[in-house]
């Protein structure tokens, strides 16, 4: 698996890819599937469903990995929490007001489908493709569990100044439920695992070191004891200077790189021979044409010689044209006929 060896700290020319929410509503065929589930979360929830929306993007465009079909909250929502998607305005979950209300020894039995789907998945791909299991960075899942909802999360954020106990029992909890549950996706069969802390950025740096390194380094440790050899990537997203901190703390295998992070810049901050996964602006790959050509060109050379895996700075979104991921695919494999 080439997303495995690059992992390991080798470089692999051309670099292997896959897009963050890969699978998704750019996608016609997504699409038609969604509409027959009904809602998001009964898609995540079925594994038949799930399991077919992993392999969609797998078959269209040949990716190097598959990343569960699931979404972060699903664990907020096996610890008891509840969790809703309004059509149009993203999740919605009751503001936790007292942890007494989470219940981690039944998160297992709720969250058992989508092992099923890890296992199912991993069944069905080519063998060459690494499967990416994934959970939210525990800042970030308690940024929506404190807030309900996203947008500039201002509870969360007020309750780490006005009652840091709180925030940090809401995080000692996942962190033990995120080793748990990261640990039954290696067992269903997940490659390699990664964690999206997607609002890392929000935090001032004592914050930062408190909810995004701390937790994330408790959790790398302990599953690199029980997985000796297993890779993490993280995604500290809007981390700015403190990269480098989070990179050589957290003990993370590869960094998931945002857009406005200067990819020479990141390479100076972080430790030598620092894997690094990303970068593309997802809007350049909507735009398309001489724009995402000559951008997809300049990070091929900037990532030339060196472990990186090829993605966006953040996830696809869903008015990109189905061919300009073709496109993007024939620059970074070489197949494109331009110079
Ligand atoms: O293809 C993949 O990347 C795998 C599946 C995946 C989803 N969400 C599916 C999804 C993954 C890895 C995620 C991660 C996720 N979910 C993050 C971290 C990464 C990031 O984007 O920052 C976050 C913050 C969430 C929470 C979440 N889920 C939000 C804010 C939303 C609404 C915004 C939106 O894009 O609609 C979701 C919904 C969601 N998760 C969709 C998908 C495919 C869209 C649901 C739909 O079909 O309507």
């Amino acid at each position: 698996m080439k997303l495995l060896k690059v992992l390991n700290g080798e470089p692999v020319w051309p670099p292997p890819v896959w897009l963050m929410r890969q699978a998704g509503r750019y996608l016609p065929e997504y699409r038609a599937l969604r509409e027959k589930a009904g809602e998001f979360l009964s898609l995540c929830l079925n594994p038949e469903f799930a399991t077919e929306v992993t392999l969609q993007p797998i078959r269209r465009y040949g990716f190097d990995a598959a990343i569960l079909f699931s979404d972060i909250l699903i664990l907020p929502m096996a610890l008891g929490q509840g969790l809703a998607f309004a059509q149009g305005e993203g999740p919605m979950l009751p503001p936790l007001h007292n942890i007494a209300a989470l219940d981690p020894s039944a998160a297992p039995t709720h969250y058992k489908p989508v092992m099923e789907t890890v296992r199912r998945v991993r069944a069905a791909l080519p063998e060459k493709t690494a499967l990416i299991g994934f959970a939210g960075g525990p800042a970030t899942v308690a940024c929506y569990m404190l807030d309900g909802k996203g947008g500039g999360f201002p509870r969360t954020r007020a309750l780490a100044y006005e009652n840091p106990d709180f925030v940090t029992a809401v995080l000692d909890i996942l962190v033990e439920a995120t080793i748990v549950y990261l640990q039954a996706q290696l067992d269903a069969g997940a490659d390699c695992l990664m964690l999206f802390e997607s609002w890392a950025g929000i935090f001032p740096p004592e914050q930062f070191r408190a909810f995004v390194i701390g937790p994330t380094q408790r959790i790398v440790t302990a599953l690199k004891a029980k997985t000796p050899g297993v890779k993490i990537i993280g995604f500290p997203r809007l981390s700015g200077l403190l990269l480098g901190e989070y990179t050589e703390k957290t003990g993370v295998d590869a960094i998931g790189l945002d857009t406005v992070t200067d990819l020479p810049a990141a390479i100076a901050a972080c430790p030598e021979n620092t894997v690094f996964q990303g970068n593309l602006d997802p809007l350049v790959l909507k735009t398309g044409g001489p724009a995402l050509d000559a951008a997809v060109l300049r990070l091929l050379e900037q990532c030339r010689g060196r472990p990186h895996i090829f993605n966006l700075g953040h996830g696809i979104t869903p008015d990109v044209p189905p061919e300009n991921v073709e496109r993007l695919m024939k620059l970074i494999r070489g197949t494109s006929d331009v110079p």
